[in-house]
């Protein structure tokens, strides 16, 4: 506490002594591993915000939600995506712009998290501190905080959705057969996802209620490349040749977001088999009016205008030279650090609490009470 009142002060007196370019050189002394105490900035300064391709309606809404926030906080945005090809080359030259420009924060939502420690090192260098938005940035001490949903909740609430709407929805009783899918094996949270819907679904497996019939549970079989619903349609495409020709019925399947879903199901649905129980996650509109119609089991509330204003409320406490609010130390170790996060709690929604879980989510109220 002394230590960040002390350098709070000192930021104060640089500003009142006009050192605003100096304003952000960290205090020094801080013991190896421990995250020094922010020096504060000054107002208005430029805070950048690197965010991968729009692979989700999430990412979409981001940016809008960054620059409105950001400029309403009295901050300049450079809000900027990497495009859908040559993602990490050109996330790695919109950051590299973003610290010779000067910006005294950088929000990194990776498009390939291993793949930015050269440029958040030198970011470091300059004073800057970098925020993990959504997706954790992976071996490199050049991460200060992380700001994300927590993702393996966000995986058992999947695991437990597709039971429950196995039981519900199947028109038999156990053994189940379900396919497994899984995220971009480039974005740190896929694994995270993964294991935690597996830590519902793998006692499932062994006790034999669920039956993977394809034999494909390692996250490398179950990837999906990009997070590309082409890839995730062409895979459920090929299972059903392989697995379920005939009379084989698929029941259910873990899909880790919305996109993929409806890529599933419109696989499923072109083979003219039944509609199994599928699972999501983003709350994407499209799915939720396929919730609302039967085609979609689930997906998950992670409110993104909520992720947005944490994150610029942390940016509002490095800029005042305060302590930044988190409320996970151990989770999230990238490898070479324990990353201090803030984690927000997702919701599970299916039609029957769709209406309730959107309750502060106009947009997606009204779709719900358009059925
Ligand atoms: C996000 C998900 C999103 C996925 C694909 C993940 O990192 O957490 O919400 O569905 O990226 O864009």
């Amino acid at each position: 506490m002394k230590k960040i009142a002390l350098t709070a002060t000192a930021a104060v007196a640089a500003l009142a002594l006009g050192l605003t370019g100096c304003s952000s050189e960290r205090g020094g002394g801080a013991a190896p591993g421990e995250t020094e105490a922010p020096a504060g900035f000054e107002a208005g300064a430029t805070i950048g915000v690197a965010l991968p391709d729009k692979t989700s309606e999430n990412w979409v809404l981001a940016g809008d939600l960054f620059t409105e926030g950001l400029e309403e906080a009295g901050f300049q945005a450079d809000v900027q995506y990497a495009p859908a090809s040559n993602t990490v080359a050109e996330q790695q030259n919109q950051i590299q712009a973003m610290v010779t420009s000067g910006a005294k924060v950088i929000v990194v939502g990776a498009k390939d998290g291993k793949q930015l420690g050269t440029q958040l090192e030198a970011a470091k260098d300059a004073g800057v501190t970098v925020i993990a938005y959504d997706r954790l940035i992976e071996n490199t001490e050049a991460v200060d905080y992380y700001v994300a949903f927590d993702n393996f909740k966000v995986g058992e609430l999947q695991g437990q959705a597709l039971l429950e709407g196995l039981e519900a929805k199947a028109g038999h009783d156990a053994p189940y057969n379900v396919e497994l899918f899984s995220g971009s094996p480039d974005d740190a949270n896929s694994a995270v996802f993964f294991d935690g819907a597996m830590s519902v679904l793998q006692p499932k497996i062994d006790d034999g209620t669920l039956v993977v019939a394809s034999g494909q549970t390692d996250i490398a079989q179950t990837a999906t490349q990009g997070w590309l619903a082409e890839n995730a349609q062409e895979r459920m495409d090929s299972l059903l040749t392989s697995t379920y020709s005939g009379d084989t019925e698929l029941d259910g399947v873990l899909s880790p977001n919305d996109t993929l879903a409806r890529a599933i199901l419109t696989s499923v649905e072109q083979a003219g088999k039944k509609q199994p129980v599928v699972t999501g996650q983003d709350s994407e509109a499209e799915s939720v009016r396929w919730i609302m119609e039967d085609r979609q089991y689930s997906t998950i509330n992670k409110d993104t205008t909520l992720l947005v204003e944490q994150t610029i409320k942390m940016i509002g406490q490095l800029q005042a030279g305060e302590e930044v609010d988190v409320n996970d130390t151990e989770q999230y170790d990238n490898g070479v650090k324990v990353v201090p996060a803030y984690l927000l709690e997702p919701v599970i929604v299916t039609k029957e609490n769709a209406a309730e879980a959107y309750a502060n989510v106009p947009s997606l109220l009204e779709i719900v009470e358009s059925y």
